[in-house]
């Protein structure tokens, strides 16, 4: 099947469907007890990532077990710092932790943009194996994350509840923070193109950390590398398809960043109110979302409820069905299954 052919294109090209494609964030994940015995085998997280035959194997493992309309490459967003130069390692049941970026001397570690391909190859190998063994009606979505958000955990070194070092270092020394976020803007640049030479049919850029900028800095540095981003790719690739997740924004937040960077799908998070979307979204851009994730920990009769009311709502315009954030751990891979059957109509 040709890629504009398939659902999701369809939907990112602004049909409206009778029935939304669908697919979750983190649908490759420890929820699934065939991801937790690869991920065993594998030894740890990065390795998984870095092992093409492997990273194949627990892309397809959703697929195989739902049906979803889509599959997303297994990889994470700190594959970059940490193919720039930064360190990065996980730690079991807390997250990531990278080396810091806050001072010049930190940043002159760094290797230039260019450089990246040598770490990623493996990656860019499992984008090729999954476009060989993914099913002819299944698209695959590449992604990085946006150069604010990977900012974040560069100068932070980890999550932190507000990202507030990175936020320093924007007011401290503007001029590094910019220097910053200009690297990870041309490493991401150089990153997708590589998956779509690879054969990634969509890709997805994750801003997860977008709602702790306001106005200025959202416009500065949310939409403007977004929006580079989009277009630098554009030009070698006008029709590709992008998704952009601005998680947490204020609703005219998302409004502008669907109008500035161009994308064709705008993926919401939980906190957004659906019927705000389907009037202030929804005219100009395919929306993806936003069942609230916790209810795949919780099912029943709410699970059934919310996601129809979600289906319905968006049903007169451009929609695919996600989540409003990853989906957890704890989730019962049944409820996936009730929430398919409920999106599909059974
Ligand atoms: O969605 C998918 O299934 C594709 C693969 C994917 C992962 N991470 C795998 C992963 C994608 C698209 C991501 C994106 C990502 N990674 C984001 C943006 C989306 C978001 O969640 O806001 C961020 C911020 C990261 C960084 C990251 N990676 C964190 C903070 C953590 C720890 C939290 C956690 O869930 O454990 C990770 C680890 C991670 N990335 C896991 C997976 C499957 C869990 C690793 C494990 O198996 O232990």
């Amino acid at each position: 099947m040709k890629t504009e052919d398939k659902l999701l294109l369809r939907a990112l090209r602004g049909e409206t469907l009778p029935v939304p494609p669908i697919w979750m964030m983190r649908q490759a994940g420890r929820y699934l007890p065939e991801y937790k015995a690869t991920r065993a085998e594998a030894g740890d997280f990065l390795s998984l990532c870095y092992n093409p035959d492997l990273a194949t194997e627990v892309t397809l493992q959703p697929i195989r077990r739902f049906g979803f309309d889509a599959a997303i490459l297994f990889a994470d967003i700190l594959l970059v710092p940490q193919a720039l130069g930064a360190d990065l390692w996980f730690v079991t049941g807390e997250g990531p932790r990278l080396s810091t970026v806050t001072t010049p001397a930190d940043f002159a570690k760094l290797g230039p943009a260019e450089d990246i391909h040598e770490t990623l190859s493996p990656i860019y190998q499992t984008i090729r194996n999954l476009r060989e063994s993914l099913p002819a009606e299944v698209p695959l979505i590449g992604f990085a994350g946006s150069p604010w958000t990977v900012a974040t955990y560069m100068i932070a070194g980890q999550g932190t509840p507000d990202q507030g070092p990175a936020h320093a270092l924007m007011k401290e020394n503007t001029a590094l923070f910019e220097k910053l976020i200009d690297l990870i803007t041309e490493a991401t640049i150089l990153y997708l193109s590589k998956q779509v030479e690879a054969g990634a049919e969509v890709v997805k850029l994750f801003d997860s950390w977008a709602g702790s900028l306001d106005g200025l800095s959202y416009a500065k540095y949310c939409i403007r590398p977004t929006a580079k981003i989009v277009s630098r790719l554009r030009e070698r690739w006008p029709d590709l398809a992008i998704i952009g997740f601005p998680r947490g924004a204020a609703p005219d937040g998302y409004a502008a960043y669907a109008k500035h960077t161009e994308v064709d799908g705008l993926a919401i998070g939980g906190e957004m109110d659906a019927d705000w979307a389907v009037e202030n979204l929804q005219p100009f851009v395919c929306v993806q979302g936003n069942l609230d994730q916790t209810l795949l920990v919780e099912g029943g009769p709410r699970l059934v409820s919310e996601t129809k009311r979600i289906v319905k709502a968006f049903s007169r315009g451009p929609h695919i069905f996600n989540l409003g954030h990853g989906i957890t751990p704890d989730a019962d891979p049944d409820n996936v299954k009730r929430m398919i059957a409920a999106v599909r109509g059974g």
